[in-house]
Order: structure tokens, then sequence, then C-alpha cells
């Protein structure tokens, strides 16, 4: 991965860029989009995503998993959230956990967050871009809910070979996925997953409950028991409070 590669000093979202690459065929499977600076970084649920420029990883690779089903297009999230977790854990950073479904966090505050957006026919995934933003050198957030590798080790890094290192890392774990390591893929990812097995307090629309992540199913849910009860949400229906 990253073979090709394209570095552009700013631009709207690395995602939108590889979707233009795409539209006009113009990347071959593994392709990078790197950027210094995002003026319109997406974030999931029609959020933006804001770094500051220079400190931070802002990427997305297209990827071709045509071998995956449409209804175990979440493998590729847990694939994407282990390989990042790989490279979090690689950095000393032992205790980086997955936030469902696949935010990256550090006792309590996000480290960054991925967002995934694939073009499926009815049967497989044609085409997914894979975008990622990791806070990497940044200190100072407008918010106290977010961190950095920097702010929890205490130096600053190398970017461009964290970049590397984390195509590296992709690469590996994809290759589980194309190699059908499913069960692999969700025992890993279940092993990392934020507040698994403990009770804690989430929204479910206008509700709060407590609840206790007992799984994920095979597309993706999270399974949650509340009150005794087994249930399952989709993204969007459920939401963590921290
Ligand atoms: C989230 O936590 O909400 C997901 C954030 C994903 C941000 C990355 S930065 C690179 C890529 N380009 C975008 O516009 N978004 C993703």
């Amino acid at each position: 991965m990253g073979q090709q590669l394209f570095f552009l000093p700013v631009c709207e979202s690395t995602n939108s860029e590889a979707q233009q690459l795409l539209l006009k065929n113009k990347a071959t499977e593994g392709c990078v989009v790197l950027t210094d600076e995002q003026t319109r970084g997406r974030g999931q649920r029609g959020n933006f995503w804001e770094a500051a420029p220079g400190k931070n990883i802002t990427l997305s690779v297209i990827l071709s998993p045509v071998f995956l089903a449409v209804r175990h297009q979440f493998y590729l999230n847990m694939a994407v959230s282990l390989a990042v977790l790989d490279l979090l854990r690689e950095q000393g950073l032992e205790q980086a956990q997955v936030k469902w479904p696949n935010d990256l966090y550090f006792e309590d505050k996000k480290l960054g967050g991925i967002l995934i957006e694939n073009t499926v026919n009815s049967l497989s995934i044609q085409h997914s871009i894979v975008g990622i933003g990791l806070n990497i050198n940044q200190l100072h957030f407008g918010i106290d809910t977010a961190t950095s590798v920097a702010a929890v080790v205490g130096t600053q890094l190398d970017l461009k070979r964290l970049v590397a290192r984390l195509m590296e890392m992709m690469e590996k774990r994809y290759l589980e996925l194309r190699s059908g390591k499913l069960g692999k893929l969700r025992h890993e990812y279940l092993q990392v997953l934020y507040r698994y097995q403990e009770a804690h307090a989430f929204s479910v629309g206008n509700e709060r409950v407590t609840g206790r992540i007992v799984g994920v199913d095979e597309d993706g849910r999270l399974a949650v028991e509340i009150n005794g009860e087994l249930r399952y949400f989709a993204f969007k229906e459920i939401a963590y409070i921290i």
C-alpha cells in the first residue's frame, strides 16, 4: 500500500480527492491520498473533522475489496481499526482502544477516527475509500476530549515514518481480510473494544440507558445487554455517553 501516492499540501477532504481519482480511473488499489491540511475534512455522523495543519496523519487509502460480501463489510472497519491500533501499540500506547464502530481512543480521549465510504453492487464491495485521521503531534485542542500520540508519549514523532509504518500495518491486516480470517479479526477487535463487557451509559434515542456491550454481529451492529435483554444497534441508533 502507498506505492501510488498523491500528496496535496492542502485539500478539502482526502476522501473526496480519492473519490475523484476513482471516477477518473487514475487510482490503482492501495493508492494513498495524503495531505497536510483539510479545509472540509469529513467525519462520521455528518461531522467535520478538524486537525492542526502539518501535525497529524490525514489520508485516504483506495481499496477494492471485491472479495468481501456486502453483508461482511464491517470486517473492513475491523481490519482498519486493528491496523491503526497496531501502529499505536508500537508507539507505546498499549492501552489504546477502539470505540465502536471505529474511533481510536486512549483513556477516554479521542486520538483519531476512520471514515470508510464504500461503493457496492448487489453482491460485493467494489471500492472502499478508507479515510484515516490520527492525531500525532498536535498538543492543543479546542476540546478536552481529544488527545494525540505526542501528548501521551511526551515527544514529537516523525510523521513520514509513521505514515509508512501505517501502510505496512494496513497491508498486513488487509491480507488477513483477503484470506478470510474473519473470526480472527472479530476476536481481536472485541479484545480492544472500548467498554467491552463493562456496565456503561449509552444514549438510545432520547433515552439514557445502562448496558453492557457483549459483542458485534456480522453486520457490525453493537450487541448490548440492557436490563437482561440482548439488543442490537446499528450505527446512529446508539451512542456511548462519556
Ligand atoms: C470520525 O471520527 O468522525 C472520522 C474521522 C475521519 C477523518 C479522516 S481525515 C482523512 C479522511 N478525509 C476526510 O475528509 N475524512 C477522513
